[in-house]
């Protein structure tokens, strides 16, 4: 099957970081992953600069990159002032976001589950009339960091609202990643009765470190679909406790093992990456790779 990976670095990475990157860095970064072949990269987001300081550079980034033909780059849009901004520097995809617990998207968004879904309407229709497609997220899907536990029927309930509103693709967020494989066939057995399994992305952080079996169970499960990150970077700075995304390099290394044809190569990446953020990344196949011999790899 082949598989559909978005980079989330440059967005879910670098907002979770403390130290403010060179923009320079970032458009270098960006860069190192087109060339490494991805099919789309969510390459800044156009949220409040206030809220967000470290992304505040978004147009900068958007105008500088060299853009690969054969790669969509997006970003998070949450709002109409968010669209303007985006589409003046022409994003290729806006990704709106809302969650399935209540007390997260209020901090996360400043507004109930219902009204950041009314704010990004017309989010929806700008994109519609430029032509672009749009992402919904969905985050906090398995557990919450205020709430807990989040019931499969929460989350379909949201997935409803974003497919009535004609979104492209929803990708379900495991925002602390918390998930076990359990929950995550529990819910996708709950989602496709609902939503075709193309129009499903997960995005699984690995705090717990079984985001690399989750992103296995939904390939079991028919999904294509994956957010990840080079090195492992990333978290949300209104989720306290969220470790990084799950590492690219692992998942390339699981689903390609198990039959998945996927494109991107990371060396490059890692080195640049390493530089810009002053530490080692993790990967945990990297660190098996390096020492292993030539028959083991
Ligand atoms: P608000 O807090 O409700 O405030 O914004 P507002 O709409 O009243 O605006 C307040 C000020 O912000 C105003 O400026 C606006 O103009 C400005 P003032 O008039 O006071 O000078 N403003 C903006 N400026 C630039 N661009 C904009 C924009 N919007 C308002 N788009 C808002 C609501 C959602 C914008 C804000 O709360 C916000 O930006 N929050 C940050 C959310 C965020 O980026 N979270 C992290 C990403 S989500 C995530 O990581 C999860 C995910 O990875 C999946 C997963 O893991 O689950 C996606
Ligand atoms: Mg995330």
């Amino acid at each position: 099957m082949k598989v559909r990976l978005t980079e989330v670095g440059p967005r879910d990475g670098l907002q979770n970081e403390s130290r403010t990157i060179p923009t320079e860095m970032k458009v270098r970064f960006v860069d190192a992953l087109s060339e490494a072949g991805y099919e789309e990269i969510e390459a800044s987001a156009f949220v409040s600069p206030e809220r967000v300081p470290q992304l505040a550079d978004a147009e900068e980034v958007f105008a500088r990159i060299k853009r690969r033909e054969g790669t969509l780059y997006s970003a998070l849009v949450p709002n109409e002032r968010g669209l303007e901004r985006a589409l003046r520097v022409k994003v290729g995809k806006a990704s709106v976001f809302t969650a399935a617990s209540e007390t997260f998207n209020r901090k996360n968004v400043n507004a109930s589950i219902a009204e950041s879904i009314e704010r990004f309407k017309p989010v929806i229709e700008g994109a519609r009339a430029a032509s672009i497609p749009v992402r919904g997220y969905i985050s906090t899907a398995f557990w919450c960091p205020y709430e807990g536990r989040i019931a499969p029927d929460r989350v379909v309930d949201v997935v409803k609202r974003l497919t009535d509103l004609g979104i492209d693709e929803i990708s379900i967020g495991d925002t602390i990643g918390k998930a076990v494989p359990a929950e995550v066939m529990a819910l996708l057995d709950r989602l496709l009765d609902h939503l075709d399994q193309d129009r499903i992305v997960m995005h699984f952080h690995d705090t717990y470190g079984t985001a690399i079996a989750n992103v296995l169970a939904s390939y079991e499960r028919g999904i294509s679909g994956f957010d990840s990150s080079a090195g492992g970077v990333g978290g949300c700075p209104f989720a306290p406790g969220a470790a990084g995304n799950v590492a690219t390099e692992d998942v390339i290394w699981a689903l390609t093992r198990s039959g998945a044809a996927l494109a991107p190569d990371l060396d490059r990446v890692r080195a640049l990456l390493e530089t810009a953020l002053g530490r080692p990344l993790r990967s945990r196949v990297r660190e098996a790779l390096s020492g292993a011999k030539p028959q083991e790899r």
